[in-house]
């Protein structure tokens, strides 16, 4: 058996296609364009790299795109003193301070100073318990792309048992709370599980959010399993490459051969994470400015 490819490239960009849309038809219908104002500090290459891309989908589907550029030196007191700010702007719906911050400057009291209501990476501890008890709030976005693929095949999770293996505040425990609000048998996996291989045999459906090269092997997975990977890790360079390859945390090959269907890195929820965001932004937008659902 060959496991379906679950394309992820695909599925976000008809999820980005149904957002321009509904964004298009607020600015016909009531003059208005939700904001997504996103703060990189320093120029660390992969982030930026990641703050331009958030900027070109956001303009692409029709919503303004404000980026606050902060030397690598700058004060925490300064780049509280933005968030504040932007908590204040009207123009502004969505705030995402690009992670990782320099060591000077504490994440969580910055994290905690973003509004909850315009918390568009679902970081927020509001946000986060909303989460855990089952309330309408902002949801972060790898997780929730996670779960947007794993609902392609699996439109109903009642009764299917899932093992997220990782317990990051940013990826494991969210997605973890997402697929039990669904109804799915929950195990979190962690690097002090015992026989890991045997807990993922049980599972219908396997999260890898490790940040392990092709940890998961072929013969960890049940036969027809759902195989779900956030990891992305770059391989070091082999003999005539200028670039090590881009690999997953699952053997990609071996997993495929026994899964009934399987995320690829690059194209699976790599792609969903931007998708995710913008989708964060026009609910922030709705629900600030109580405009109706489409
Ligand atoms: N750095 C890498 N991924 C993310 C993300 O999803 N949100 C933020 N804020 N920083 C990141």
């Amino acid at each position: 058996m060959s496991a379906a490819i679950i394309d992820g490239k695909a599925i976000a960009d008809d999820l980005r296609a149904a957002i321009a849309t509904e964004v298009a038809a607020i600015a016909t219908r009531d003059g208005l364009q939700p904001g997504l104002a996103v703060v990189l500090v320093g120029s660390d290459p992969a982030s930026e790299v990641y703050v331009g891309s958030k900027a070109r989908q956001t303009v692409a589907v029709g919503m303004r795109s404000f980026e606050h550029r902060l030397p690598a030196d700058v004060s925490e007191a300064e780049l509280l003193a933005l968030v504040a700010t932007l908590n204040e702007d009207d123009a502004v719906d969505g705030i995402l301070v690009q992670l990782p911050l320099p060591a000077h400057i504490d994440s969580n009291r910055v994290i905690e100073a973003i509004n909850p209501d315009k918390d568009v990476d679902g970081f927020h501890p509001v946000n986060a318990g909303r989460l855990l008890i089952g309330l309408p709030g902002l949801v972060a976005c790898t997780p929730l792309g996670s779960l947007l693929l794993v609902r392609t095949v699996h439109p109903d999770l009642s009764g299917l048992s899932a093992v997220v293996i990782g317990r990051s505040n940013i990826v494991g425990k969210p997605l973890a709370q997402l697929l039990l609000q669904y109804n799915a048998t929950v195990t979190i996996a962690h690097s002090r599980t015992h026989d890991l291989p045997s807990v993922c045999r049980s599972a219908d459906i396997v999260v890898a959010a490790v940040g392990r090269p092709e940890f998961v092997r072929g013969d960890w997975i049940k036969p027809g399993a759902t195989v779900i990977d956030v990891g992305i890790n770059r391989l070091p360079p082999k003999a005539g490459e200028t670039k090590g390859r881009l690999v997953g945390d699952v053997a990609f090959e071996e997993v495929r051969a026994v899964a009934g269907a399987i995320t690829p890195v690059p194209g699976g929820v790599g792609p969903m994470t931007i998708a995710c965001l913008l989708r964060n932004t026009l609910q922030a937008f709705k629900a600030r400015r109580g405009v109706a659902k489409f």
